[in-house]
């Protein structure tokens, strides 16, 4: 129960909530048991009156009946009498003179017994709707704000820790888990105060009318708490199996979906379909033995209830013949085995629930726990000096899942104003600079420095705002394309919009679709080629007029003349941006100030592009292949 002892707080939070519900839960349950005993007490008089009044008369015995009234039973109507003075002026025995004055009587007691009955079960479904208003209001409250850290956590975490989590996986703590957490604090909850209040409620009513038939009737009970734990266990354990299959399914369907072109260019059609068939068989199968353990729960608490109260009338039957017990009480101790049928189904149900909780909750809280290892300085930015903009000193890298190293050694500088480009074949270590550059990592040794000084001792979150980042993949949200170039900016205009379009050499694009820049993106609304996809993103970062713009091999996939027309305006736009930009493509990069080749993560060149060309060096064998290519 550790885990979910960190809810404490929230029960806190939410304590006049939870209070409230436990008064609830406490007036419900006094007027779930008073129903009962209104039965009990009715049947009662009903049959004292049928055994001292009725029968003399229906065997015409007026004699009896005169005695009756008179001598032999007036105990019997003035207790009724004295029930009857609780709703109407008393009664005495004076007023019982004939026939129908005891059935009239008698009409209006079990009258008002009827009503007063209706009325407590009223007053309870009140009560009840109050409970969940309370403690169900209280759940969801609570659901939200652990969604909410969550998400704020889901931010907090860098990079390294998407790396190493699984995405399905994190999604499942705030969707999954969360709700496995939220039956323990509603239904769980709930369910467990009213099992105390009305178990304690019912069994001191019972034990106070008729200890030997109250150890009886509650004797198959707890086996039914039992058996409803077992089952709910298995029933558990079989749904998740279900539930995986289902989702298996479901990615298996939209796959291949997604991938009809492929499948069908491949003519994977017949064997696909087969495979489909086989995991739906599964499915299936597994369904059905859910469905199978799921038809055990009803049967089992009805048999033992019936069990019970099978003992309940034959026990009590005894105890009525030897005159122990009035026979009213066995009608009130049948409707309360009955009333405590659930909640001793609901304990083995709540053990369970309580036990996902718990599991769900450890989950919960080693995620909250997770700390970023990339941690915020929280030095202010300084502003430009003599040093340069950004500088790499001995940079190495190594990525820690598969162990590669990424980055040896390397060395350069970029200064407002400047374009620097990196460059060397797909793998070569690119991107990893950008992500460095970006501190999205922090590297295993060596320096990054921001105008002199050390990137990891600075805020962050401001140095990112000055810096403008367009990634190698390309992610833009289903949202409007104006909303996606906008993006981070929140009081973006129009204008400012297009303008970045425009320097992207994006906006012809845009303006000639017939929504423009509220055109929807994503699943339900266009999709874009992958160049257009490009310059969408590379106007995002430029809308920010960033002081630093890294370009990770974002003109791969533009054509060569696009090309050109982005780097002039890109040209025409830095006043003092400092531009670094990764490319394999050598076209891109012959207008930068300096170059620098990588191979397998190290620097074997730099210098200015011309001055490499001469060198014929690696950088000039680039050249001429890609020449050849074109
Ligand atoms: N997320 C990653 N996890 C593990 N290794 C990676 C990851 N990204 C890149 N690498 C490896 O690091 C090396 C450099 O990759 P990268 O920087 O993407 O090169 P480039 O951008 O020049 O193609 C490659 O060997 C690549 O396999
Ligand atoms: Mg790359």
């Amino acid at each position: 129960m550790a885990a979910l002892w960190s809810l404490n707080p929230y029960f806190w939070k939410y304590r006049w909530h939870l209070l409230a519900g436990i008064l609830f839960v406490a007036l419900t349950n006094v007027f779930a048991v008073y129903a009962p005993s209104l039965i009990g007490e009715g049947v009662n008089a009903l049959k004292e009156v049928e055994t001292e009044y009725l029968a003399p008369l229906r065997s015409g015995q007026t004699a009896v009946f005169e005695h009756a009234v008179n001598i032999s039973a007036p105990s019997t109507l003035e207790r009724l009498s004295t029930w009857w003075a609780r709703v109407a002026p008393p009664v005495r025995s004076e007023d019982f003179q004939s026939k129908e004055d005891v059935l009239k009587f008698i009409a209006w007691v079990a009258a008002w017994q009827a009503i007063l009955y209706v009325v407590a079960y009223f007053i309870k479904g009140l009560f009840l709707f109050m409970t969940r208003q309370t403690i169900i209001v209280m759940s969801r409250h609570i659901e939200f704000d652990l969604k909410a850290r969550i998400y704020e956590q889901y931010q907090r975490l860098d990079t390294g820790f998407y790396k190493a989590h699984d995405t399905g996986d994190l999604m499942n703590r705030i969707s999954e888990d969360v709700s496995q957490v939220r039956m323990y604090l509603g239904p769980v909850v709930m369910y467990t105060l009213n099992l105390i209040v009305l178990i304690s409620l019912v069994v001191s009513v019972m034990l106070y009318i008729d200890l030997e038939l109250t150890l009886w009737s509650l004797l198959p009970l707890p086996l039914m708490s039992v058996a409803v734990y077992a089952v709910s266990r298995r029933i558990q354990s079989q749904s998740h199996e279900v539930q995986s299959l289902q989702s298996d399914l479901s990615s298996f369907v939209q796959q291949h979906i997604s991938g009809i072109r492929i499948l069908k260019a491949f003519r994977r059609e017949a064997p696909t379909a087969e495979r489909f068939s086989e995991q739906s068989d599964q499915y299936k199968t597994s369904k059905l033995n859910l469905v199978k353990t799921e038809a055990l729960f009803t049967p089992i608490i009805v048999l033992l209830v019936g069990f019970s109260t099978i003992l309940t009338i034959y026990i009590g039957g005894h105890r009525v013949m030897s005159g122990d017990l009035e026979i009213g009480h066995i009608f009130q101790f049948v409707f309360y085995v009955n009333l405590l049928t659930w909640p001793f189904a609901s304990v083995g149900w709540v053990t369970t629930l309580t036990q996902k909780a718990e599991a769900s909750m450890k989950r919960i809280n080693d995620f909250l726990d997770a700390e970023p290892t990339i941690r915020a300085g929280g030095e202010p930015l300084p502003g430009p000096t003599s040093e340069p903009t950004l500088e790499f000193h001995a940079v190495s890298y190594r990525y820690p899942d598969t162990g590669i190293a990424a980055l040896s050694d390397v060395s350069f500088s970029l200064s407002r104003n400047q374009t620097v480009a990196i460059t060397g074949h797909t793998g070569s270590g690119k991107s990893t600079i950008a992500m460095l550059a970006m501190r999205l990592f922090d590297p295993d040794s060596g320096r990054i420095t921001y105008n002199g000084q050390d990137l990891s001792r600075l805020d962050v979150k401001a140095y990112r705002a000055n810096t403008g980042y367009v990634p190698q993949d390309v992610f833009l949200f289903s949202d409007p394309i104006g909303e996606n170039i906008a993006f981070g900016v929140d009081d973006a205009s129009s204008p400012t919009i297009e303008e970045a379009a425009v320097a992207a050499h994006v906006h012809h694009n845009i303006a000639a679709f017939p929504k423009g820049y509220s055109t929807q993106l994503g699943e339900r609304g266009v999709n874009l080629s992958g160049g257009q996809k490009q310059r969408i993103s590379i106007a995002r970062a430029l809308l920010r007029h960033p002081e630093i713009l890294i370009l990770d091999d974002s003109l791969s996939a533009v054509d060569t003349e696009t090309e050109t027309h982005i780097l002039d305006a890109l040209k025409q736009g830095s006043r003092d941006q400092a531009v670094l930009m990764m490319s394999h493509r050598v076209s891109s990069i012959r207008h930068a100030d300096w170059v620098v080749v990588l191979q397998n993560g190290r620097v074997v060149e730099s210098g200015h592009p011309e001055q490499l060309l001469s060198t014929d060096g690696v950088y000039a064998q680039m050249v001429r292949d890609q020449a050849l290519k074109d």
